[in-house]
């Protein structure tokens, strides 16, 4: 059995489920490659995650081919896979996560009386049966097997507890209360947690997990209300990143309990030096920004800006600091070396910076290194940081910016000449456009002709001044399905380029998928 599925782990410890992979990705727009899901599963392997949620297998042969590699991949962390109470859905995760040295089902039903009669059409007791055929089921391919209710925090708390027996009766080994929809506050959670676990008979052969989501704002306190209710497992995403407002953000959570150990007597397996590190890979694979002002891992986190802060700092870092930025794995932002550095010092560099890359994408990098050092004064670490997350984004890509020269001004029509790479073959267009970012996005048409509905377009400057490089972010979406694509560059149009055809590559990479929550019971 699974050392996370025994229910003898020390009450202190707690259990980071990692969902970045599967609710993570349920945000619109933040579909991430096959190849970002395995680095992003390496990358929470090595921080620690005790299990990882790789994917929803039967929602299409990529999701199936993403969770299956990644189990046969982790040397330590357990994986787990998404299945509705449905047969189909539990074989298939079944035999995604077959192949893993320790692996999940993860098996959900609504219990709340809202989806029971508007979603599932389906009495309480229908329910019942439903849950104690499905654990079973599960239990019979795995011996770890986890059970959600859905809605639980809008579930009578009676049919809640007749809903978690059945499930522990059929075989289930972590039980987890989902905030579905971010509605609950502390002390309802607690209250929860701490009542079916007192009132459910077996309550102690299973491990209780908290799912918490962000919408009022109150993930990570309903999180820790859960712990003292009783709950062992946290599940949370990289960055918060989720389906609406998000989930429990792991590196707040996994702060929140390091720092206050006073009021949560808890601990975590979390190496915290990587969190930095962990969120830029998320956002980057996403192309998703992290706000700036994010607990934790925004670039201001650690920023004082007022007189008053910063003699305080001066004199004393904990006048102001709660936890010391090199606690998460922040650098010191520092000058960079200039166009004459060479290959060791930038090495060394990307070393420092957390990267752990192999030679051609070290070489890769070094060169657009150069070519930006030649026309920007100052190169700093985000500079690199944006260059280096675009090429590692990139590099699956079909299609390839080459070239782009564009006329703009007060005089239009705005004209584009664009030279793409796809397959290997050249492709060279020209197009006119009502400003030069529609002139630019209209070449990319004309090579690759494709109906897509723009729904975002976004840019900031990665660092201060004029010559800065401008990271832009477009979100596509075609038939339900929505990514988002990121480029950064000095020149905003060879940005907005980038962004626009790697959220093209990665449209035309997917496929038609089921969703776990949108799709019918
Ligand atoms: O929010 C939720 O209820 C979920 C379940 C599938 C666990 O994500
Ligand atoms: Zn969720």
């Amino acid at each position: 059995m699974s050392s996370h599925s025994q229910t003898g782990t020390a009450k202190s410890q707690v259990l980071i489920f990692d969902t970045t992979l599967r609710d993570g990705e349920q945000s619109p727009g933040a579909t991430m490659t096959f190849e970002e899901k395995l680095d992003i599963a390496d990358m929470l392997d090595a921080m620690g995650v005790d299990i990882i949620e790789a994917g929803f297998p039967i929602a299409s042969i990529g999701d199936f081919e993403a969770v299956h590699a990644i189990a046969k991949r982790m040397k330590r962390a357990t994986v787990a896979g998404l299945a509705r109470a449905i047969n189909a859905d539990i074989d298939r995760a079944g035999e995604a996560v077959r192949v893993a040295q320790r692996g999940r089902i993860h098996t959900f039903v609504s219990t709340s009386p809202i989806h029971l009669e508007h979603q599932m059409r389906k009495t309480q007791a229908e329910v019942l049966d439903i849950i104690l055929a499905t654990v079973a089921r599960a239990r019979n391919l795995v011996e770890d097997v986890e059970w959600s209710a859905m809605d639980a925090t809008r579930t009578p708390i009676d049919y809640l507890c007749q809903c978690v027996d059945a499930a522990i009766r059929a075989g289930a080994t972590t039980i987890n209360l989902p905030d579905t929809v971010g509605y609950a506050t502390p002390d309802e959670h607690r209250e929860m947690f701490r009542q079916v676990r007192e009132r459910v008979a077996n309550s102690d052969k299973a491990i209780f997990s908290a799912h918490c989501h962000d919408d009022l704002g109150l993930a990570v306190a309903n999180s820790l209300a859960a712990l003292e209710g009783g709950a062992r497992q946290i599940e949370c995403t990289i960055n918060g990143i989720g389906e609406r407002a998000g989930n429990t953000a792991l590196e707040e959570i996994v702060m929140a309990i390091r720092t206050r150990g006073d009021m949560y007597p808890y601990q975590t397996g979390i190496e915290s030096k990587m969190l930095t590190r962990a969120s830029k890979t998320v956002s980057t694979a996403t192309s998703f920004p992290v706000q700036y002002n994010k607990a934790i891992v925004g670039r201001n986190a650690f920023a004082h800006e007022s007189g008053i802060h910063q003699d305080g700092m001066l004199k004393n870092q904990s006048t102001y600091e709660i936890m010391t930025p090199e606690s998460v794995g922040v650098q010191k932002t520092s000058l960079v070396m200039g166009k004459h550095s060479g290959r060791a010092a930038f090495k060394d560099k990307l070393k420092a910076l957390g990267y752990d890359l192999g030679d051609n994408q070290i070489e890769d990098a070094f060169v657009r290194f150069k070519a930006l050092a030649d026309r920007k004064k100052h190169v700093y670490d985000e500079d690199i940081e944006a260059l280096v997350d675009d090429n590692i984004a990139t590099a699956h890509d079909r299609a390839k910016l080459v070239s782009l020269s564009v006329i703009a001004g007060t005089r239009g029509p705005q004209r584009a000449t664009m030279k793409i790479e796809i397959d290997g073959r050249v492709v060279t267009e020209e197009a006119e456009g009502n400003g030069p970012v529609d002139a630019t996005f209209n070449c990319i048409k004309a090579i690759m002709p494709h109906e897509v509905t723009l729904e975002l377009y976004q840019v900031h400057a990665v660092t201060e001044g004029t010559d800065a490089q401008a990271e832009v972010s477009v979100r596509l979406s075609r038939d339900g399905n929505s990514v988002t694509g990121r480029g950064a560059d000095p020149d905003t149009l060879v940005s907005s380029a980038r962004a626009y055809l790697m959220a093209l590559n990665k449209l035309e990479a997917r496929g038609a998928r089921v969703h776990p929550q949108r799709a019918a019971e």
